[in-house]
């Protein structure tokens, strides 16, 4: 690893045809910051957060970007925390424009106006992702903790619709706000959304201290399964519909970022290179930081991308499944936070030994009273927002 001045990226180098890797990665997840002025109690959004003062400057960000083009990358996802937050949004999407990336901005919304907005699409910004909590603005501000956001995302995915960039609405599901799912879909209809994320939430990081009071019943997510399927149909042509069903309620795990280190790459904001954004949960990895070492080489070569690439890595029943293609033995950060070896088939796998025990928690979990919200608030986890 060659060591370079904080503050400047190594340069990239081109992809040597002769290692072991079949392919350049589709996708850049760049979380841009951790600051976000939302507290949703489902945040997947690591326990520790990466500070202000560590994160990387615009030019890091933009000789990223660069690398990542020459790597062969061809979606650039902006996200965080909030990205809007970062002052330098402006020249971060134009840098991504100008070496031909894709470049999607997820976001709350809630900081954006509609001038920064066109002028992020000027420069060449082609989608926004917007994710809601609800359409019932107060259970919605409820959960983000941010008074007034539920209509200023409304006016936000208006904004976009208008200055007719491609909208994507991003609606995570719990118990919490479960039976608004047929006004989420007529919201994102009437907004003008081309497609809408329904995701249950996925129990990582800060989203799993909270996984009590998240947790849908079966009953309700089998319903959930029958109103997308039905609007599905109704809404071909109109609107597609992605649904993520959840992991606890699941006969196979979904394949985790497609397969480790096949498609996707994370960077933090301090720069670390990740397979997937909450692989700094697992032990024994080595993270390289684009401060450090070219993309490239961190992709290829890098520790933490060769440790669960492929399938030789794995255990039974997996090494042995016809399925370890597909879904790549689900999750290694789940794997490993539920039954301590990131090895170990994930539990949300109806074949992993531990898989019934495991849905009973959920099934138990989702039956009883939910507890308060967990809030984050830096430092002290607590059950009063700080604000809304
Ligand atoms: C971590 S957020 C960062 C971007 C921005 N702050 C936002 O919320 O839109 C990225 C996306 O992940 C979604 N998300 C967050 N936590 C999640 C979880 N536990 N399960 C599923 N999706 C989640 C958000 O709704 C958002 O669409
Ligand atoms: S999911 Fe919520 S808390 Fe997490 S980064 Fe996005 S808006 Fe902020
Ligand atoms: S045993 Fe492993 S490879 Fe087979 S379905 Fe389950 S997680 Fe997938």
């Amino acid at each position: 690893m060659n060591e370079m001045a904080p503050g400047t990226v190594a340069e990239a180098t081109p992809v040597n045809e002769s290692t072991n890797c079949a392919r350049a990665p589709i996708g850049l997840l760049a979380e841009l910051t951790h600051r976000c002025p939302l507290q949703c109690p489902y945040c997947s959004n690591p326990v520790e957060l990466e500070r202000a003062n560590t994160e990387l400057s615009t030019e890091d960000w933009q000789n990223v970007m660069r690398q990542a083009a020459e790597l062969g990358v061809l979606q650039i996802h902006l996200s965080g925390g909030e990205p809007t937050a970062r002052r330098d949004l402006e020249d971060i999407v134009a840098t991504a424009a100008e070496v031909g990336l894709y470049t999607n901005l997820i976001t709350a919304g809630v900081l954006l106006t509609k001038e920064r907005l066109q002028k992020l699409r000027d420069l060449g910004l082609d989608h926004v992702q917007l994710s809601i909590q609800d359409v019932d603005p107060e259970n919605a501000n409820r959960i983000a903790a941010y008074k007034g956001g539920a209509e200023k995302k409304h006016e936000v995915a208006k904004w976009v619709r208008e200055l007719d960039m491609p909208l994507t609405i991003n609606a995570p599901l719990h118990r919490q706000n479960i039976d608004s799912l047929p006004r989420i879909i007529d919201y994102a209809v009437e907004v003008g959304a081309g497609r809408l994320e329904v995701a249950h939430i996925q129990y990582y990081a800060w989203a799993l201290k909270n996984r009590a009071a998240l947790m849908p019943t079966r009953e309700a997510f089998m319903k959930t399964a029958q109103i997308v399927d039905e609007a599905k149909e109704r809404l071909k042509g109109i609107l597609v519909i992605d649904f993520v069903v959840p992991d606890y309620y699941a006969k196979y795990p979904k394949p985790c970022m497609g397969g480790w280190g096949r498609g996707i790459m994370n960077v933090t904001p301090s720069g670390r290179v990740l397979p997937c954004h909450a692989a700094e949960s697992l032990p024994g990895l080595e993270f390289d930081n684009v401060r450090d070492r070219p993309l490239a080489d961190i992709w290829l070569q890098g520790q933490a991308f060769q440790k669960f690439r492929g399938t030789d890595w794995m255990k039974e029943p997996c090494r042995s499944c016809p399925r370890k293609e597909i879904d790549f033995g689900g999750c290694r950060c789940q794997a490993f936070a539920l039954t301590g070896d990131p090895a170990n088939t994930d539990p949300a796998c109806s074949l992993s030994p531990l898989h019934k025990e495991w849905a009973e928690v959920a099934t138990q979990e989702s039956h009883v009273e939910p507890p308060e919200f967990i809030y984050r608030r830096m430092g002290k986890p607590t059950t009063e927002p700080t604000r809304g």
